[in-house]
């Protein structure tokens, strides 16, 4: 059964009718433009079918109620009596609940059933998919108007402020925005969008190490730190208002590291310019090639691909195994490293013996059984199915 029956089933078997909607929101993969958003840049990730699914119906009074399948939780929390907890899946409900309340939002309880399918920890963005299912339920219930870009800054608040991880707006843009069948360019400052066509007969495969991030709220924050050390020691609000060309002629104003972080935010942003026309001339060739070149750079320059502690690299050897393969493009970390997966672009034709050989391959240094995923792009936060009452 799909995540979406099984949601539907559990919700008739607990409350003995149909509810009145299933919302779904997606996580993503990013193809290119990593640790840029938080500086202002650009971004180009896709939703992919991967999901949160929440069958719900309203409440008369101002409680939230809800079954989490994938943690055996029972959600229980008054909107008018919110109070921090230990991390856990009920942090984000209440998280996006005081955001949307903050500014001024209506809210209405309601109860329901929730389960998703995307790799926890993965760096696939279950956290933003999260936050945006969650906002999509209130919608749902509520007088307000949905503004995807408003429901995504809303959804990072939450996971700033309330659940006090310091991400930027890539995940909650992407969960918010999708496009079946496209990337989207999202320009993290004024947040506006283009859509950036999958080159003609490509496929999208997304390579889990099955290895998970360690550390790494720490070792985000850390880079976060460095680019606005390097941001200020340039004179710009961020790191989006310098070139290749400016950092060079400034060098000398950063330590050896901080040059190290500035120089992939720079060329990261460029590559991400430059995809996007990659993409609409249909060339896969030049975006594969860019994605190799956002790899090295994120391996050499902002140095998060590798693990500490850790006895192999298995990002960098991800990414070898798959360029090893004739149908590959590109290949490339996605997300904030450290573990976690990578993306390749793939011919259509061989995508499923590029699967098999890269997987083995892996496995074969590793020792780790790898997961691979071909995924297509969908649309963002939206209800899947709705019901008549
Ligand atoms: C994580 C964060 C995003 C982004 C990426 C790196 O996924 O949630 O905001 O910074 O790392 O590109």
């Amino acid at each position: 059964m799909s995540p979406q029956e099984i949601v539907k089933q559990t919700f008739i078997e607990a409350y003995g009718d149909n509810p009145l909607v299933i919302v779904r929101a997606p996580g993503r993969v990013n193809l290119i433009g990593e640790h840029t958003d938080y500086n202002d840049g650009f971004v180009m990730p896709m939703a992919i079918e991967y999901a949160i699914w929440i069958a719900l119906r309203p409440r008369e009074d101002r409680q939230v109620h809800v079954q989490a399948l994938d943690f055996d939780a029972h959600i229980h929390l008054d909107l008018d009596a919110l109070s921090k907890g230990a991390i856990s899946p009920a942090e984000y409900i209440k998280g996006v609940a005081w955001a949307l309340m903050q500014e001024g939002y209506p809210l209405n309880g309601w109860e329901g059933v929730m389960k998703g399918d995307i790799p926890i920890g993965a760096g696939l963005s279950s956290s933003a998919a999260l936050e945006l299912a969650i906002a999509r339920a209130f919608y749902e219930v509520s007088e307000f108007d949905w503004d995807p870009n408003h429901m995504a800054r809303l959804s990072q608040k939450a996971e700033n402020e309330w659940v006090g991880m310091k991400c930027g707006i890539m995940d909650q843009m992407i969960s918010a925005n999708g496009k079946a069948d496209h990337a989207l360019l999202i320009d993290c400052r004024s947040l506006e969008t283009r859509l950036a066509p999958l080159p003609p007969n490509t496929r999208v495969v997304v390579m889990d190490t099955m290895t998970r991030r360690e550390l790494v709220e720490s070792l985000y924050n850390e880079r976060r730190q460095q680019c606005e050390t390097a941001a200020k020691l340039l004179g710009v609000p961020a790191l989006r208002d310098v070139s290749s060309a400016m950092l060079k002629a400034n060098a000398k104003k950063l330590d050896p590291v901080t040059l190290k972080r500035a120089t992939h935010v720079v060329s990261e942003n460029e590559r991400t310019l430059e995809a996007v026309d990659a993409m609409l001339a249909g060339d896969a060739k030049r975006l594969g090639t860019l994605m190799y070149q956002s790899h090295m750079s994120l391996r050499d320059y902002f140095e998060v691909t590798k693990m500490p502690h850790r006895p192999f690299d298995a990002l960098d050897i991800m990414v070898q195994c798959a360029r090893k393969h004739p149908a590959c493009f590109g290949a490339r970390m996605t997300g904030a490293g450290f573990g976690g997966c990578a993306v390749a672009l793939v011919n259509n034709d061989a995508v499923h013996n590029f699967c098999e050989q890269t997987a083995q391959l892996y496995a074969e240094q590793t020792h780790i059984e790898p997961k691979l995923y071909v995924c297509s792009a969908v649309n963002g936060a939206f209800w899947a199915e709705r019901f008549m009452s």
